[in-house]
């Protein structure tokens, strides 16, 4: 190979920058020249990519977002897509394409190997909710991101001695709740993978009251049975349990920011992985992390296997929060 190309696709994830470093100093390493192809799979489809050398990629791993920029790209999920997607391919005389992002993006990175075209993926996204991997690149700072924002909320909760209802990213996944919630001690996490109840929540609330605690922190997923803000207006509105309720919805904050060092490390493990494997000739593989190596998983197994909530983590909490 003389040429690979690099892409970030979907939601951003810090991390994704240390990750571009990686492949482009990696690449470098083996005489590979690294095209950095910009907004995704739309931007490949139009063609819009530059070159990346080891100093432009210089100082960037410290960076949240991504240089490359991304995009959510309806059109590379179809056949005529993807067609435009390889003949734009061969316009820019790449040899390999490594694409960075959560499932949707893995799943165009399938569809590249399927028609014939040398793919790896790396997974990025904050809602881990990608398999073959122990973390996605991005998870660790959001969860750290989380954790900040409760640490402030609870000085206020217990200050009011009111319920917090913070709800979390995560899409249909409730890793990021379960992970922060445990980090941050909150008093019950609620996640798709664990549907509850009003009643289910009233009954923990009044638990905690008659505990003594001075706030009661419940932190859902946005993917959860019942939506945060419905929780909210109804434990004000039915009858407060003792705490007077407020809500917090953390959004885009998640997913920005500088990686912290997992991440980067994370990041710079897969790049360096991803660039390995086009170089011995694999495809169609998602480079992920077992522990503290580096592991590749066929693209199709990953695909058929979504991530869910950590259940030791979820069950871990039921017994702390006390
Ligand atoms: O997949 C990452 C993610 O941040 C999800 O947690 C969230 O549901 C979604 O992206 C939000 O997407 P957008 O930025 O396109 O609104």
């Amino acid at each position: 190979m003389d040429s690979i190309g690099v892409l970030t696709s979907g939601g951003d994830a810090p991390g994704m920058n240390a990750c571009i470093r990686s492949v482009v100093r990696t690449a470098h390493a083996n005489n590979v020249r690294t095209v950095g192809i910009k907004r995704g799979f739309k931007g490949l489809i139009d063609g819009d990519a530059e070159i990346l050398t080891s100093r432009t990629v210089g100082g960037i791993a410290r960076w949240g977002g991504t240089v490359l920029q991304t995009a959510r790209c309806e059109e590379f999920k179809t056949p005529e897509g993807i067609k435009n997607g390889l003949a734009s391919i061969q316009d820019l005389g790449i040899d390999g394409l490594i694409v960075i992002g959560g499932d949707g993006s893995l799943h165009g990175a399938l569809a590249l190997h399927k028609a014939g075209f040398p793919c790896v993926g790396i997974p990025g996204s904050i809602d881990n909710d990608v398999s073959g991997t122990d973390y996605a690149i991005g998870v660790d700072t959001a969860t750290n991101t989380i954790l900040e924002a409760m640490d402030k909320i609870k000085d206020t909760a217990s200050a009011h001695q009111r319920a917090f209802v913070i709800e979390v990213m995560g899409r249909r996944c409730g890793y990021l709740a379960t992970a922060a919630g445990v980090a941050g001690g909150a008093e019950m996490i609620i996640a798709p993978e664990k549907p509850v109840t009003m009643e289910d929540i009233r009954a923990e609330i009044v638990r905690a009251h008659d505990r003594g605690k001075p706030h009661f922190i419940m932190i859902v997923a946005e993917g959860a049975s019942l939506r945060a803000s419905d929780i909210c207006d109804n434990l004000n509105t039915q009858g407060k349990q003792g705490y007077e309720a407020r809500l917090t919805v953390l959004g885009h904050v998640q997913r920005g920011g500088s990686p912290t060092a997992f991440d980067r490390i994370l990041a710079s493990k897969l790049g360096n992985a991803a660039v390995k494997a086009l170089l011995l000739g694999e495809s169609g593989v998602m480079c992920g992390l077992d522990g503290v190596k580096t592991i590749n998983t066929p693209l199709q197994h990953v695909l058929e296997h979504n991530r869910s909530a950590d259940d030791y983590l979820l069950k871990l909490e039921e017994t702390i929060a006390l």
